[in-house]
């Protein structure tokens, strides 16, 4: 058998987890004494509460984002506004080595692939970020992150096989110095390190090895990295905790994905998935760090056939968020990363095989980085509760309750309990959280004034189905005290002369807040809120609805709305500049203000007579601004002067218009397509004479033994990525009348084989990894030479957690082996001028591969961001087998499989697309059928134009195609 130069194989390798372990001979350093760590920096610095940076207690509320699925660095800064406007204050990262590192000891972090514009990025918005280089990350990337070229080393990978740890020296060194320079010590975002990934269980004869673990810790310490360590544990399993000797982090930490991964079925929330042992686990594992989930789901992958990200996101959806998240603090959760915030795209063959194009996730922001899903919305309510209420760090989490707090064991409610006279927290839920029906309920609540039934003015409190709440005592509002409230908290801000406090609850929900207070209250707003005062407590009652209340006492403003209405009002911190970033902690940002608007604020600045707000619309939208300082008279939106009204309590308003651009989009099928055969391969006066011959005897393939005479696994030959080409030939004895060939190429992948220029059938994809065929094969002339020709799509290398290339731009994984990528045809100005014309959609009439590209020009408003979507439109039924990669301007944007699915519908986002010039796109199309295939439709297809702060998007690097030294 022979292979491409660069790119290819037969029987994928998958795991790549290799043999013959115990090879040891490497230099540990012992456990490193705590107090060692501890003084490595003194900017970062934790207790059993919680983390404290430059002093300040802060509860790190994260959100997963990787640069690496937005390859658009100028986009990197929206992303992390979007986070920083949900009321978060931290961004995790994976790092993907395999992207880096393609080639063994040739570490490239570079244009799209670096790290200073993303590390610049966080530092624009405030947002803090941790680091989780691996080396392995799982992540739903090739290889879990790992190289292919791994695969020949022979010691067992995730051990201390000397092999295995030399070969890790190079990218950690490298990635580790790079972000070691934009550590919190060195004025850069970065505040906490997570070496490995779920180190955490074993099989193949493994088991846990704090040797490795502790290697892993060392290369980082070594290169620099002085901020602590946490561990992102698979599951609440107490591995590599705190004072557990070698391999010990210093902040144990663990992920939590209690709802699983099928978005088949979603509304099953299945009895017994809320995990209610998390405090106890905490407290047994590790009770002198910050209870801490590194990984906390907010959404859910997708596979080749599965169902698709629309489903992900109705099962992970607000009411998920609202059950899970709020049991999350309930048990006290300090540092919280949701995973994912934002998914992104799995472009250039970066991602598993268990996985497709899209990587969406059913995140909070969509891949195209829209807040349109409601889960965005109520995140924003939490995160932002949080933020104004810094006792909750200080406060202890008490064990789940039946029977304390309300008067039915339908309803649990967990403590969370501050000292003495300090603010509490019950966080409320139903006792079977799956319950859909609505409870009615009273509280027996402990406050300063001893225990209260509440409500105290009559009636009974609603829990309605898959919600919980978080009903506060003797809370601080910038020094007025709630005496408790069953309406939730979203933020509160002092002002210079007044406080403004937002509660919401659910549609049509009695509420009840009581205030020590002795000034009487006044509705300035609305109607219907019933008010008593009694010796220094004033208490409101009222029924949620969506017209709003505002009730004044004094110098105090609350506002009282509907939680649909609360989604409208942002809390933007002042946007921080040069040396002083705003990375919005507790209470910072008391002269900011609080917007009512719509579909998004970024954040807001001042000059002494102007107040300048960023954000977007994406309707003509009325506008609020709730405490402007009284020095300002001006208020810019999107740096545009707008005219506004005050009203008696100082309240400005104004209104944002919003229309909509016209688009003018091509219509992709009445381009002038060009195309060429892309399998010149099976011609008879094809030579492979450049190609590699598939030569090693053995493999370190540990989960299956050759059953070839070489290994036939591409990743031995240095082929990692996409489309793989393999040819043998033979002399024929005459007596040969069928051909049995196992392909593999992970979930959703097909193969197709020829002999000559025959075709002989395909496998044409499910979601079976690998597949036995057996061809039937012509009469053959005995003594004759014949060649096989198989190509195989290899939809990435497995994840295998228990244990030089041409386009240096793109990356290593973005094109695979086919003629025209060896060529860079897919990359702009191919040299087509000689190629036939002819369109996708009218297709081939034979098994085989045909390339396609062609040009259009987009002419897109300036000042819009606009979501475009290349979408497959192909009906038939059965479904043809075909398959299709979409190119665009170089980077593979779509893998399309029309027999297997689900993905139609291809996001790329503007920088990969010239939203105002011309565009390259290449379609190769593979027919997997007796007569061959055409594309049913392709179209250019257009989102809701969003009006917009972003700014401008620059193009990233898109390399044209130049003639390639050798290409064959
Ligand atoms: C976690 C893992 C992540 C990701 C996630 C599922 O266990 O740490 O890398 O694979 O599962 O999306």
């Amino acid at each position: 058998m022979k292979f491409l130069q660069t790119f290819a194989c037969l029987a994928a390798q998958y795991a790549i987890t290799a043999s013959i372990g115990g090879k040891t001979g490497v230099l540990i350093r012992g456990p490193e004494d705590p107090e060692k760590r501890a003084a490595l920096q003194s900017i970062v610095t934790w207790d059993k509460h919680s983390l404290s940076v430059n002093g300040e207690r802060i509860m790190i509320y994260s959100g997963e984002f990787h640069p690496y699925r937005l390859p658009v660095p100028s986009l990197w800064l929206d992303v992390f506004q979007k986070i920083k406007a949900m009321g978060f204050n931290c961004v995790s990262f994976y790092v993907h080595w395999a992207l880096l590192e393609g080639k063994q000891g040739d570490f490239s972090a570079e244009g799209v692939f670096a790290f200073e514009p993303f590390f610049q990025a966080a530092t624009d918005a405030g947002i803090y970020l941790i680091a989780r280089p691996g080396p392995y990350i799982n992540a739903e990337v090739s290889g879990g992150g790992f190289p292919g070229w791994l695969q020949r080393v022979k010691g067992v990978l995730r051990t201390s096989a000397s092999d295995y740890l030399a070969a890790t020296d190079n990218y950690v060194a490298s990635i580790s110095a790079i972000i070691a320079k934009a550590q919190i010590t060195n004025g850069g975002p970065v505040i906490l390190w997570q070496p490995e990934n779920e180190y955490s269980s074993w099989v193949d004869g493994q088991s846990e090895n704090p040797a490795y673990m502790q290697y892993v810790e060392n290369q980082a310490r070594n290169a620099g990295i002085v901020v602590p360590f946490i561990s992102n544990d698979a599951g609440p399993d107490g591995h590599n905790v705190p004072g557990s000797g070698t391999g010990a982090v210093d902040i144990y930490g663990h992920d939590g994905y209690p709802l699983g991964f099928s978005c088949g079925s979603p509304t099953n929330w299945p009895a017994g998935a809320l995990p209610t042992n998390y405090r106890a686990k905490h407290l047994s594992q590790s009770p002198n760090t910050p209870y801490s989930i590194d990984e906390f789901q907010g959404g859910s992958f997708d596979p080749w056939g599965g169902h698709g990200y629309d489903n992900c996101a109705a099962l992970l959806n607000m009411e998920f968020e609202r059950v899970f998240y709020k049991n999350n603090y309930a048990a006290g959760v300090a540092i919280m990363n949701i995973y994912m915030t934002y998914g992104g795209t799995n472009w250039g063959n970066l991602g598993h095989p268990g996985g497709y194009t899209s990587y969406d996730y059913g995140s909070a922001i969509t891949e195209n980085r829209l807040i349109t899903r409601e889960k965005y919305s109520e995140a924003k309510l939490q995160a932002q509760f949080l933020k104004v209420s810094p006792a909750y760090l200080t406060a202890i989490a008490g064990t789940n309750d039946s029977t304390t707090y309300t008067n039915t064991t339908d309803l649990t409610v967990t403590p969370v309990v501050g000292n003495g006279t300090e603010t509490s927290f019950f966080v409320l839920r139903h006792t079977a959280y799956e319950n859909t029906a609505s409870t009615q309920y009273t509280l027996k609540l402990p406050t300063s004034a001893g225990t209260l039934s509440i409500p105290t003015l009559g009636g009974s409190l609603t829990l309605n189905g898959r919600d919980s709440k978080i009903h506060v005592t003797d809370y601080d509002v910038g020094g007025t005290t709630l005496l408790y409230s069953t309406a939730e908290v979203f933020t509160w801000k002092k002002f210079t002369s007044k406080t403004v406090l937002i509660l919401y609850g659910g549609p049509g929900e009695l509420h009840e807040t009581a205030i020590k207070s002795t000034t009487s209250a006044v509705t300035i707003e609305g109607a219907g809120v019933t008010t008593k005062s009694t010796s220094g407590t004033v208490t409101l009652q009222w029924t949620t609805s969506a017209t709003r209340r505002i009730v004044q006492l004094g110098t105090v403003y609350i506002y009282l709305l509907d939680r649909n209405s609360a989604y409208n009002y942002w809390v933007p911190d002042l946007s921080g500049s040069g040396s002083t970033p705003a990375y919005g902690t507790s209470l910072q940002n008391p002269e900011s203000v609080i917007i009512k608007a719509g579909y998004l604020i970024r954040n807001v600045t001042t000059t002494s007579t102007g107040l300048y707000l960023n954000g977007d619309f994406n309707a003509t939208t009325p506008i609020e601004v709730i405490g402007a300082a009284s020095g300002l008279t001006a208020l810019y939106v999107n740096g545009q002067k707008l005219s506004f009204t005050t009203n008696n309590y100082g309240v400005w308003s104004s209104s944002v218009a919003y229309n909509s651009p016209s688009l003018g989009l091509p219509s992709l099928s009445s381009l002038t397509w060009s195309y060429i055969d892309a399998l010149p391969e099976l011609q008879t006066s094809y030579s492979d004479k450049s190609w590699n011959f598939a030569d090693y005897t053995t493999s370190n393939n540990t989960l299956r033994s050759l059953t070839t005479p070489t290994s036939l696994y591409s990743s031995d030959y240095g082929y990692h990525t996409g489309y793989l080409l393999y040819r043998g030939q033979f002399t024929a004895t005459g007596a040969e009348n069928s051909f049995t060939i196992e392909t593999q190429g992970g979930s959703g992948f097909g193969s197709s084989v020829w002999l000559g220029s025959s075709y002989l059938g395909s496998w044409t994809g499910s979601t079976a990894e690998g597949r036995n065929n057996t061809y039937t094969v012509p009469t053959l002339t005995a003594g004759k030479v014949y060649v096989f020709t198989v190509l195989i799509d290899n939809m990435g290398l497995d994840e295998n957690w228990s244990i030089t290339y041409a386009d240096r731009t793109r990356g290593p994984l973005n094109e695979g082996g086919l003629y025209p990528e060896r060529q860079g045809f897919h990359q702009p100005n191919p040299p087509s001028s000689t190629w036939a014309t002819g369109n996708p959609t009218d297709g081939i009439t034979a098994p085989g591969v045909r390339f396609y590209t062609a040009t259009f020009t987009l002419a897109i408003p300036a000042g819009y961001d606009i979501p475009l979507y290349f979408v497959f439109t192909d009906t038939t039924s059965p479904a043809a087998d075909y398959r299709v990669q979409l190119y665009v301007n170089g980077y593979q944007f779509g893998k399309y499989t029309n027999n297997v699915g689900p993905e139609k519908s291809f996001p790329v986002p503007e920088g990969i697309l010239n939203y105002r010039g011309t565009n390259t796109i290449a379609v190769t199309l593979w027919a997997q059928q007796a007569g061959g295939a055409n594309v049913g439709g392709l179209t250019l297809v257009a989102g809701t134009p969003v009006l917009s702060s972003l700014g401008t998007v620059s193009l990233v690097s898109m390399p044209a195609y130049t003639s390639r030294a050798g290409a064959y």
